[in-house]
């Protein structure tokens, strides 16, 4: 259940929140509570962000087993690593989703990427692994939104630079495999001014929000410039299927979106205002962080290089970078980890095995093995840089083959075939 309170209750106290402290808080976080915003992520702890804290904080639903199972039963399928291990941990409205399905009506996924960096992350790969997923199972519509604008916005960057970005982000996330036949991938600065309909919801989402409004979500400031102000309206739009009227014609069809939870503030705007304008709410899937290699405090992001495992990394950077910088949950000496054990909740080598090992019985041995003492770091490293070599290196080699020709295919405006 999404909590009583509206949606204007919270903006109103985030106004008076944010203008008190001019913080980034989009919701109504205590001093002491994680960070959870677009641009930050903080966990007070160092086993991580408090997810069952947050689901309440941000009024959504959680993960169930029981929800599990309907998506097992319906799709006749066992449900993806990330969904059954709850990485994917919260939602909004995947029931109404479900209940289309079942009755065979269509609805379509929409998920995106900021590129701010010539490289993605590993971190960055989780939500297209699982759209991926969602896009099979479901044999469903897929957009892609690649905000170069957001980032023109946000960041000391020019044009031509952000052009090239967007083009190799555009290429790793289409090396992730998804179907040309049901993908449309777009730049915001590239496709809008070539789709009025796309534009006109954006005008149409402006209308219906006031600058009190973002404010209170967002954090904006009065010396905010007004692109960043008006932004939210961009990357809301793509939740309204008329903005794509070469794929949907002017159906209203229902969408559903994977994301990490660090981007539900745009959504809880997109919510509040699409029934305003005769439109279902989109749906969510929210997936928890792919922390940092110094720790679960904060999630993996590409401004800090020696943070991330990057989809460019050879072998041996990873292998470096892992035993390096890898945060361990083991005793500081070979004896005291004997005897007490290693903590999986903050050793950061067991939670990327968490995200990236499909083998469950595998994992269930490492936790155990681990715990009692018996594997050491070492070990536990050692497997999760043969894990992740692996997984960058096929990466590699599938991105080695998306061609020009290819990235233009996804990039034509088209009618999608499902
Ligand atoms: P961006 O580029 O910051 O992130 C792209 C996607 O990756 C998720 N993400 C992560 N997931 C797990 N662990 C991490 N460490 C991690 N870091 C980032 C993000 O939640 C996102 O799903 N404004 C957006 C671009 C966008 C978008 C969208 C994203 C436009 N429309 C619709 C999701 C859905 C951005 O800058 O994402």
């Amino acid at each position: 259940m999404e909590s009583n309170r509206t949606f204007d209750d919270i903006v109103n106290q985030n106004i008076e929140k944010n203008l008190k402290q001019n913080s980034e808080a989009v919701d109504d976080a205590d001093d002491e509570d994680d960070v959870v915003t677009p641009w930050t992520v903080n966990a007070s702890s160092v086993a991580g962000i408090d997810y069952d804290k947050l689901l309440s904080r941000f009024g959504s639903s959680r993960i169930d087993d029981d929800l599990i199972s309907r998506i097992e039963k319906l799709t006749n399928k066992k449900a993806h690593h990330l969904l059954r291990r709850k990485i994917f941990f919260s939602h909004r409205d995947m029931h109404e989703i479900l209940n289309k399905y079942e009755k065979n009506e269509p609805f379509y996924l929409y998920t995106g990427r900021g590129p701010s960096s010539t490289s993605m992350h590993c971190g960055h790969l989780i939500p297209f692994i699982f759209t991926k997923w969602l896009q099979e199972t479901f044999n469903v519509p897929l957009v892609i939104q690649l905000t170069d604008d957001e980032k023109y916005l946000w960041r000391d960057v020019d044009f031509e630079t952000l052009r090239k970005i967007t083009i190799e982000n555009a290429k790793d996330i289409i090396a992730c495999g998804f179907d040309v036949n049901k993908t449309f991938i777009f730049s915001d600065f590239t496709f809008i001014g070539q789709c009025p309909q796309f534009y006109q919801n954006m005008v149409r989402i402006q209308k219906c929000v006031t600058f009190n409004q973002v404010k209170g979500i967002f954090g904006f400031g009065d010396s905010d410039c007004i692109g960043k102000i008006s932004f939210p309206a961009v990357q809301a739009a793509p939740s309204l299927s008329s903005s794509f009227p070469f794929i949907f014609g002017e159906k209203k069809v229902p969408c559903l979106i994977p994301c990490a939870i660090d981007q539900d503030p745009y959504f809880r705007m997109t919510r509040d205002v699409a029934p305003k304008l005769k439109y279902p709410k989109p749906a969510l899937l929210h997936s928890t962080f792919f922390p940092a290699l110094q720790g679960a405090k904060t999630k993996m992001s590409a401004s800090d290089p020696n943070s991330s495992i990057f989809l460019t990394d050879s072998a041996n950077q990873i292998k470096n970078k892992i035993n390096k910088y890898a945060f361990s949950g083991g005793g500081t000496t070979v004896e005291e980890h004997k005897e007490k054990g290693g903590n999986c909740d903050i050793d950061i080598s067991y939670q990327y095995l968490k995200f990236f090992l499909e083998d469950d019985d595998r994992l269930e041995q490492i936790q155990k093995d681990y715990s009692s003492g018996e594997l050491l770091t070492g070990h536990l490293k050692k497997e999760l840089i043969a894990i992740l070599q692996k997984l960058v290196s096929e990466h590699q080699e599938k991105r080695k083959l998306i061609t020009d020709e290819i990235l233009f295919e996804f990039m034509k405006p088209r009618k999608l075939i499902v």
